[in-house]
């Protein structure tokens, strides 16, 4: 359950696109930040109400390294996520962390911290 925001109605920081050469992702695309430290993608999410949520976020990492990135809302660091491998670029799991939301749009941003960049993101699940 929850409400889903896709990545691609985000912003990337330079170098990175919008794709949808890997399949299995939702919505029309998917976000493929740069391979880069410090390279993110911003993605907006609406919340009714003020409040602590659980942000679930869908991501593949075909490659054989995690692809940490730290987590922020509204511009404050409220911790890291290691992004693990998946099989292969189309396959997709979750990664999950608790996050202050104010009410209304928020940002939320996912910094990758290894000269990898972030995992391919596909979306965010708020509940
Ligand atoms: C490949 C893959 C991309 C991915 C990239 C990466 O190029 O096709 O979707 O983003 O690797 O290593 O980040």
């Amino acid at each position: 359950s929850g409400t889903l925001f896709e990545a691609e109605t985000g912003t990337l920081s330079a170098g990175g696109t919008f794709d949808s050469n890997h399949l299995g992702f939702t919505g029309t695309a998917f976000a493929n930040p740069a391979n880069a430290a410090g390279s993110f993608v911003d993605i907006p999410v609406t919340a009714a109400a003020a409040g602590t949520k659980t942000l679930s976020f869908r991501y593949s990492d075909g490659t054989t390294a995690a692809r940490p990135a730290t987590i922020s809302g509204n511009g404050t660091s409220r911790g890291t996520l290691n992004f693990p491998t998946t099989a292969n670029w189309d396959t997709w799991t979750t990664a999950s962390i608790s996050v202050p939301l104010t009410a209304g749009t928020n940002t939320i941003r996912i910094t990758g911290t290894t000269a990898d960049g972030p995992a391919n993101i596909d979306s965010v699940t708020v509940s």
